[in-house]
C-alpha cells in the first residue's frame, strides 16, 4: 500500500497521528507494544512530530506499554553524531514520558560482536516470538539509495536469511561497523512501514515498487516482495516516477 503526501511535512503529520491512534488502542490494551525504529536522517522529521502531537490525542498515550528497540545502529558511542540511538533520543525519547527500561538500545560503543549476540537476548526476553523469531508489532524502515534497509546491504544479501535475529555487519563502502536487525524478524513483523522521501531515493523507490530487474538485490526490494502489505510512506519528491 503506497501513501503518498505533497509535503515531507504532510506525510509526517499523517503517520504520526496513525502512529499515536495506533499505540493508544494498542497500549491502553495493558500489552506490552514492541515497535522497532530505524535511525538515518529522514525519521527525524517524523519522530519530532509524534513528540509534538503526543499530548493532543483523545485518549493519553500508555507510554509505559511502548517498548522501541532499534532496528540498526552505527557503532559509535551514543552521545556520536553518526549514533541512530542519540539522533532518536533527541528527536523523540527524551521529550516522551517513556520509561527508561522500555529503551532497549543497541549499545554502539561495546564490541559489535558481542554487542550483536547481546542484543539478540535481550530482544527474545522482550518480544514474544514464533519458532525463535521475535514478532515486532511495527518496524519501521527506511532505504538508501543504493536499496539497503536496516543495515542490510546489496553486499549481504545473506543477511536476509540468517538464522541469527541481530548481526554484526560492515558498511560496504566505509568499512564501518554496525549492527543489525536480520530478514527473518524484519519480514515476521506483524506491520512493516517504510518512510521514504526526497528526489534523491526516487529512483529506488520505483525499482523497488515495480519490482525491476534492477531491484534483485536490493535487500529492500526483498523485504517489499516478501510482504505484500508493506506500507510505504512516500512524499511526492521519493515517488516522482510511480
Ligand atoms: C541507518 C538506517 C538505514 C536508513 C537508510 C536511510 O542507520 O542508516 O537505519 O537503514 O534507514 O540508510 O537513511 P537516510 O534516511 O539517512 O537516507
Amino acid at each position: 500500500m503506497i501513501h503518498c503526501f505533497k509535503t515531507t511535512n504532510i506525510l509526517v503529520d499523517k503517520l504520526s497521528i496513525c502512529f499515536l491512534d495506533y499505540i493508544v488502542s494498542g497500549g491502553s490494551s495493558g500489552r506490552q507494544l514492541n515497535i522497532a525504529l530505524s535511525g538515518g536522517n529522514t525519521p527525524r522529521a517524523f519522530f519530532d512530530k509524534i513528540a509534538l502531537k503526543q499530548r493532543k490525542t483523545d485518549k493519553p498515550v500508555q507510554w509505559k506499554n511502548i517498548h522501541f528497540f532499534l532496528v540498526d545502529e552505527r557503532c559509535v558511542p551514543p552521545d556520536h553524531t553518526d549514533s541512530n540511538y542519540g539522533m532518536i533520543h533527541g528527536a523523540l525519547f527524551g521529550k516522551i514520558d517513556l520509561p527508561a527500561r522500555n529503551i532497549h538500545r543497541i549499545r554502539g560503543e561495546d564490541d559489535p560482536e558481542r554487542e550483536a549476540y547481546r542484543y539478540e537476548q535481550e530482544i527474545h526476553a522482550q518480544v514474544p516470538g514464533k519458532k525463535g523469531i521475535p514478532i515486532f508489532d511495527w518496524i519501521f524502515l527506511g532505504t538508501g539509495e543504493d536499496g539497503h534497509t536496516a543495515s542490510i546491504f546489496p553486499d549481504r544479501t545473506d543477511l536476509l536469511a540468517s538464522a541469527n535475529i541481530v548481526e554484526a555487519v560492515k558498511h560496504p563502502v566505509t568499512g564501518k561497523p554496525r549492527i543489525t536487525l536480520t530478514g527473518k524478524p524484519i519480514i515476521q513483523a506483524k506491520k512493516i512501514t517504510f518512510l521514504v522521501t526526497g528526489e534523491s531515493k526516487s529512483l529506488i523507490v520505483r525499482q523497488i515498487i515495480n519490482q525491476e530487474p534492477d531491484a534483485a538485490h536490493y535487500p529492500a526490494a526483498y523485504i517489499n516482495a516478501q510482504r505484500h502489505d508493506t506500507e510505504w510512506y512516500l512524499d511526492t519528491a521519493a515517488a516522482k516516477y510511480l
